[in-house]
């Protein structure tokens, strides 16, 4: 097992009618703005719930956070929270709304520069304000994480940063306001989950079989349960699993002592800057390209996904191995998750454009062993075209 430090400061509160608890999670003193997104908020009965319960609070809100948030939408965020002296942000929404939530409680107080630079040239954060979360979407994990990721409208790049800074204070887990998810967003949810797990999981034994069973179980349990909240998101079990599932997939304690590899995650931001493909969607086309194409590099790690995840017991390791990345196709395009980038109406010239943009920032190779050189990242991109 490799070395590793774990800190996570995150304190999560799941469970039916939970957002009352608000009014005793936030200090009356603070000055609040609450962030949100489209609207969903307003339609499904959570914003009542917490202008209830903020109700001696002094607060201000925002809304408006796009799906892959801006820049520039976050910083008008700034903008009003600096005129108003908030000290405290209550992001409510899904990893958009909370990502702009950390990247805004970042930006208020940075003065060297241009807040974009802490994605642009990963200037350290060095303060942030604090805030909460209230989570409507079971997906990213960016509940119980540092990390956020913003895109620049106006150069179609889409960066990420993370902070010991922009941990949420608490995250409030509600499986119940996730019962008006569309089906699609469902889908997302359990695919990005189970993506962020095998990125923490499909590289090299190093002789953690615990780390190894956890990143299992959150597979297994979403393979069970995701289907069922998919079928139905007012599945109140279902959903109250796939929430925890995704929460537990991205918050730092599957990949402790254990290689990981963000191959997929990288590739597939390309995707959604430039096309604004769906982010969970990028991933279910780029995941199954990376392992065939690093097959033999991942070798010990897919037969024993093949074996221990799908059942898949008979045949040559490659037979399994090949079994097993069909599996994980089916079950992604069983949720109505297309993973061919023709469906999605993406054709090769997008594959020069990213390897031009990487080439550009000098990204010349990303993964586990830096294996995803960019003639290979390139192989992945034409096999999944
Ligand atoms: O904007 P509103 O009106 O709220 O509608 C949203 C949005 O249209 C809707 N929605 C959310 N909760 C709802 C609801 N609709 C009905 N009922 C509800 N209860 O769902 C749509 C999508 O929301 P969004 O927040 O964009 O989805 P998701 O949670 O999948 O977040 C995706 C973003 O997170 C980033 C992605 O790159 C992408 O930008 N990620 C963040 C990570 C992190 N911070 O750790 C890790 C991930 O890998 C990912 O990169
Ligand atoms: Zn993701």
């Amino acid at each position: 097992m490799n070395n590793f430090e774990y800190y996570n400061p995150v304190k999560i509160i799941f469970g039916k009618d939970q957002i009352q608890q608000l009014s005793k999670l936030i200090p009356s003193t603070s000055k609040v703005m609450i962030i949100y997104g489209g609207g969903s908020i307003k339609e499904n009965g959570v914003y009542e719930q917490v202008k209830k319960s903020l109700n001696d609070h002094f607060m201000i809100e925002f809304g408006g956070i796009e799906p892959n948030p801006r820049y520039e939408t976050s910083m008008k965020a700034v903008e009003l929270a600096r005129e108003n002296q908030i000290d405290f942000l209550l992001a409510v929404g899904g990893g958009s709304v909370i990502d702009a939530t950390k990247f805004i409680a970042a930006a208020i107080p940075f003065q060297r520069g241009e807040p974009w630079t802490i994605l642009s040239e990963k200037k350290s954060v060095k303060s942030a304000i604090s805030f909460g979360t209230v989570l409507t979407l079971p997906a990213t994990g960016s509940e119980m994480n540092s990390g956020s990721v913003i895109t620049k409208e106006d150069s179609k790049e889409k960066f990420a940063f993370s902070s010991p800074f922009t941990f949420p204070q608490f995250s409030i887990l509600d499986p119940s306001v996730a019962s008006t998810l569309p089906k699609r967003q469902v889908a997302n949810g359990i695919v990005d989950a189970f993506s962020h797990v095998v990125e923490q999981y499909m590289t090299y034994k190093v002789n953690a079989p615990l780390q190894d069973r956890l990143a299992e179980s959150i597979l297994k349990t979403l393979i069970e349960e995701g289907p069922k909240a998919y079928k139905d998101p007012a599945d109140y079990d279902a959903m109250a699993n796939l929430m925890w599932c995704a929460t537990m997939a991205l918050n730092g304690l599957i990949r402790t002592g254990v290689p990981v590899d963000w191959a997929t995650h990288g590739i597939g931001h390309e995707l959604t800057a430039l096309h604004e493909i769906d982010h969970a969607r990028t991933l279910a086309i780029v995941l199954p390209g990376v392992w065939r194409v690093l097959k033999d590099e991942k070798k010990d790690k897919l037969v024993q996904y093949a074996e221990r995840i799908w059942g898949i017991n008979e045949g040559s390791d490659s037979e399994k191995i090949d079994q097993a990345i069909n599996s994980t196709e089916s079950f992604f395009e069983s949720l109505g998750i297309k993973t061919k980038m023709k469906d999605y109406n993406v054709g090769s010239d997008t594959i020069d454009a990213i390897i031009e943009r990487f080439e550009n920032r000098g990204w010349t190779a990303l993964g586990d062993r830096q294996l995803a050189d960019l003639p290979t990242i390139r192989n992945i991109l034409n096999l999944q075209l």
